[in-house]
């Protein structure tokens, strides 16, 4: 949660900050501040609510004029949302200025102990405490002050540090958060996400936990926990500006759920070659693989409901059994994990406070370890023994889309390799290889099949809660369509394994109750269909999912969305564009904001 940015170069920073939070605005969106540095003094700006406000206070930051300085949007975790809590936080003189994401556990006793030393505390926040330890141990030497300050914290941090005695230049540090620097020409830049810097240089530095580093506008040095120089590469960002803007989209989900057929074209494409499906990145061999007993994935969110999905590709392809734990469970469960385990953890940002925890916890158990993550460089992708891109590109909107369907993809590519090497039947392999390379097309072919849902959308949006009803995937991909309709459009949503509706969920039933039945495999359609006309009976106003040649449902169902006919082992990424449109026009009906939903934020740092 929180993005954080900060810039030294020729042209005034405050611009420049501004439109990098609005960029890290997914990140947490409750207040905003900047910093600024103009000669030899700090000027602060911060405001409640969004970036837009921030904007709105600083005229366009024309009131803060200055070549260097940091920046912050907020999510807020200790203290509310006021202006009092939003970062930038100054120290005591006035001479250091301080942006955090993270969390400091230790914050408590610092904060009793800076009291002592006469400290005044102007925020509730646990950020507070670094300004003022580096005002304590600031000697003019910022880099002693720093890593006597960094030594200090427990917890979760990526700092963006300004001191008035030093003017140009702007210092970062890491640990267990996200952070970047942006290497440019005669400016340079850090940030919590490339998104906020990819408009000015792809050119990129990705810090490591314990590093620290001092950008003027001509240089970039880092520095390991003992002040020691480090060498870093520059690395090359792949994606252009363009895949971070809107495009004409009024809204960055609608673009993000029209380019799904695009990002898994990107995720399966370059993976099947001459009919097989290949993974350079993967160093797990066949005889690794015939050790493992069970595959245990790990998630937290829509990553946690893209594993339920593929779950059943996985078992049946393999035949290894598959076991499903939400990461903020798993890490303190004491997991029966071993060297036989095949941990495979999903993670769109690859930040995720739990994913990463969970990862650490079963790693030390000896599991082996594979991610399936968007972002390049993430903690995720360098903690884990193997790491399988998604190639999805930037994902701005807090609910996910594309984000889902390629984790998703590369899952179902993933259950037909590891199958290959463990005996799949080569009809079966091609069979299944033409199915996955169809998907994009499928994809295409749901959303143009779908055009009824903004009708649908006002027919449903005023429902005081809305059920998800289906059988495995059906069941799975409910789980995820009730999320996002509950995440963007507030409804109550529930999903429920249709046949678990009469232990319990029925007695909810009552006149018009909507309930969206996903019945997308011809095998178990029947026993949903019961459901449905059970349902029906008790007042229910039903929306089927199905596949097109379907003709059975037509009578029962009152309204229907559609996917094209597939085979149902790799349905989940066609069924879930619906509930996904869906979701969006219910939002866009009731008015809400449908990127940056309520309370939520897209990268969820902390535990
Ligand atoms: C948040 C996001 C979800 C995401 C989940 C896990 O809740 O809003 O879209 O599925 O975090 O995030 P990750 O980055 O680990 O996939």
């Amino acid at each position: 949660m929180c993005g954080i940015v900060g810039f030294t170069g020729m042209q005034n920073a405050a611009p420049v900050l501004l439109e990098g939070l609005k960029k890290l605005e997914y990140r947490g969106y409750d207040s905003a501040g900047i910093a600024v540095m103009n000669n030899e003094a700090i000027s602060v700006s911060k405001v409640t609510g969004r970036i837009a406000n921030l904007c709105a206070r600083t005229r366009d930051g024309a009131d803060l004029p200055g070549t260097t300085g940091i920046g912050h949007t907020r999510w807020a975790t200790h203290g509310a949302p006021t202006e009092e809590n939003a970062h930038p936080h100054l120290s005591n003189d006035g001479r250091f200025a301080v942006v955090h994401n993270g969390i400091i556990e230790n914050y408590l006793s610092l904060r009793d102990e800076l009291r002592q030393d006469g400290y005044r505390f102007e925020s509730e926040t646990d950020t507070e405490v670094i300004v003022h330890l580096i005002e304590l141990y600031y000697r003019g030497d910022m880099h002693e002050a720093l890593v006597r300050t960094t030594n200090r914290l427990s917890g979760s941090y990526a700092l963006g540090v300004i001191c008035s005695d030093e003017p140009g230049k702007i210092y970062a540090a890491r640990e267990a958060s996200p952070l970047i620097l942006g290497v440019g020409i005669r400016e340079n830049f850090f940030a919590s996400d490339v998104t906020a810097l990819v408009s000015h240089t792809r050119n990129v530095i990705y810090l490591e936990d314990g590093e620290f580093a001092e950008l003027t506008k001509d240089s970039v040095r880092i520095f390991d926990c003992l002040n020691q120089t480090v060498e870093k590469k520059i690395s090359r960002i792949a994606w252009n500006v363009q895949a971070a803007e809107k495009g004409g989209f009024e809204h960055f989900m609608m673009k993000e759920i029209m380019e799904q057929p695009g990002a898994v074209k990107a995720t399966i494409a370059p993976r099947i070659r001459d009919g097989r499906v290949v993974f350079d990145e993967l160093t797990l061999t066949a005889e690794e693989l015939r050790e493992i007993r069970q595959i245990v994935i790990t998630a937290c969110g829509s990553a946690y409901y893209a594993g339920c999905a593929a779950r059943y590709a996985l078992e049946r392809l393999t035949h290894i059994p598959v076991v499903l734990e939400l990461a903020s469970e798993l890490r303190y469960s004491d997991p029966l994990i071993d060297e036989h385990t095949l941990l495979i953890v999903i993670s769109q940002s690859g930040e995720t406070a739990d994913t990463i925890a969970a990862l650490k916890e079963c790693k030390a158990r000896g599991a082996r370890t594979l991610a399936v993550v968007n972002v390049v460089g993430s903690t995720v992708a360098k903690l884990a023994d193997n790491t399988v891109y998604t190639w999805a590109g930037p994902e701005i909107a807090v609910a996910t889309t594309k984000g889902y369907t390629t984790q998703v993809s590369v899952l179902y590519l993933l259950a037909v390799y590891i199958g290959d090497r463990l005996g799949l039947l080569e009809n079966e392999y091609k069979t299944l290889v033409k199915d996955l390379q169809h998907l994009p097309r499928r994809i295409q072919q749901t959303i143009d099949l779908n055009a009824s849902i903004p009708d649908l959308a006002k027919k449903y949006h005023s429902s005081k809660a809305l059920f998800f009803i289906g059988r495995n995937t059906d069941y799975a991909v409910s789980l995820e369509g009730a999320l996002k309709m509950k995440e963007i459009s507030y409804l109550h949503s529930e999903a429920y394994a249709a046949g678990e509706l009469k232990h319990g969920t029925i007695a909810l039933i009552e006149e018009h109750t909507p309930v969206i039945a996903l019945c997308c495999n011809p095998a178990i359609m029947g026993k949903t269909l019961s459901n449905i006309v059970e349902v029906k009976s008790r007042g229910a106003e039903v929306l089927a999912l199905t596949f097109r040649s379907n003709q059975k449902i037509i009578s029962v169902a009152d309204d229907l969305l559609f996917i094209p006919d597939t085979d149902p082992l790799f349905s989940a990424v066609t069924e879930i564009v619906p509930l996904q449109l869906l979701a969006y026009y219910v939002a866009k009906e009731n008015g809400c904001d449908i990127d940056k939903p309520k309370n939520l934020a897209k990268s969820v740092t902390v535990e």
